[in-house]
């Protein structure tokens, strides 16, 4: 086991350190750079079924739920084609209404959890167009989906999910990027440009892995918090959600995520001095307003762990701790934010003494309702 752990005392930090490699896998074969095309040929050979559908539904459970969130961002954003996210479990009791225009995503890292591949089942029964985005090669879902892109993460071991997660992210912003192209909903030139950034996405991660120490030691001050609160907006709502998904699965410690501008409508009422609260805060995505948000919080001496992009000042000025991420688009920020949050949970489990990669109640993989 030591051997299969590549020097790192858990299979978590190496999973997190793996990013960049799992990102690059991921885009081989798919991002030509060079000639500024994505290849997809399960996208090219269904095209007609995505530029027709009447929506996407996306279904899945867990962290592939958020990375779910992403896509929807994502998929409006760049191709404008309506897009809603269902928790496999409820979707597939709600006797819900699927039609043959509908395009069904399941993503699963596993390939096997049961509410998913349920769904997965009851969508094909409706005639939808059923597609799968799943990391394990050759698993239930992705054999009883019509089509479908594997993420090529490399196996995940540790039950905490991470670069399942951001794989899972690459494959949806290429997938948004194609079909906006396509459907000339995103110009050349924006294309081009997310093209140019994306690249660049494996090296930034890189960097950002070196910050390391830094949230290690911002771990330190807040270990002994009984309740976190984790916020973001737009692209970054979802990652907020996984920060605090994260923090609860390895460390046993209490925390929400929401979206910020919701934080009016009830989390403010639990902000006192004892309360953490982690804010993305990067430059363009509604940044004043996420700025108003954390002068709310220290206001009510709500701690503040700030993640923002390089060389931001005002946040700075606020926050406790400020963790800066490389530049990049707005729409590719999650692949980044999501880092410092990763690592935090896993310091944080590791000065509880927690078992990081087993945590007690969960399973890696749900194959039982
Ligand atoms: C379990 C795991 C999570 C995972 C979820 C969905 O709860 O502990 O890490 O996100 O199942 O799993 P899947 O394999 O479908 O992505």
């Amino acid at each position: 086991e030591q051997i299969e752990k590549g020097g790192y005392e858990h299979f978590m930090l190496k999973e997190i350190h793996e990013q960049p490699k799992a990102i690059t896998d991921t885009f081989r074969g798919r991002m030509l750079a060079e000639e500024n095309i994505i290849k997809m040929s399960s996208i090219e050979d269904n095209l007609d079924k995505f530029l027709n559908a009447d929506r996407v539904i996306i279904v899945a459970c867990g962290t592939s739920w958020h990375a779910g969130l992403v896509a929807e961002y994502l998929i409006e954003d760049m191709a404008r084609i309506p897009v809603e996210v269902e928790y496999a479990s409820e979707f597939r009791y709600r006797n819900p209404i699927i039609t043959e225009k509908d395009v069904v995503i399941a993503i699963s890292q596993s390939g096997e959890t049961a509410d998913t591949l349920a769904a997965v089942k009851l969508a094909k029964s409706k005639g939808a167009f059923v597609y799968g985005v799943c990391n394990v090669v050759g698993s239930s879902i992705a054999r009883e989906t019509h089509s479908g892109a594997y993420t090529h993460a490399g196996p995940e071991i540790g039950v905490a999910s991470t670069k399942a997660f951001t794989t899972q992210i690459t494959v949806f912003t290429l997938l948004a990027l194609k079909l906006g192209k396509a459907n000339k909903s995103l110009s050349d030139v924006a294309f081009e440009n997310y093209i140019k950034k994306m690249q660049l996405i494996p090296k930034q991660i890189e960097k950002l892995l070196e910050i390391d120490e830094h949230v290690k030691s911002i771990a330190a001050v807040y270990k002994d918090a009984t309740n976190c609160l984790y916020l973001g907006r737009g692209f970054n709502f979802p990652v907020a959600l996984e920060g605090a998904l994260k923090l609860k699965e390895i460390s046993y410690i209490h925390a929400e995520g929401y979206p910020a501008a919701e934080m009016k409508h009830g989390p403010i009422a639990l902000i006192d001095e004892n309360m953490p609260i982690f804010v993305i805060a990067t430059n363009k995505g509604h940044y004043e307003k996420v700025v108003s948000n954390i002068q709310e919080i220290k206001s009510r001496a709500g701690k503040i762990i700030a993640v923002v992009t390089e060389g931001d000042i005002q946040v700075k000025e606020i926050a406790d701790h400020v963790i800066e991420i490389p530049d990049t688009e707005e729409a590719l920020t999650p692949l980044l934010t999501t880092i410092p949050f990763q690592l935090l949970s896993y310091h944080i489990a590791v000065l509880l003494d927690r078992n990081v990669d087993q945590p007690r109640n969960l399973a890696k993989s749900v194959t039982v309702e």
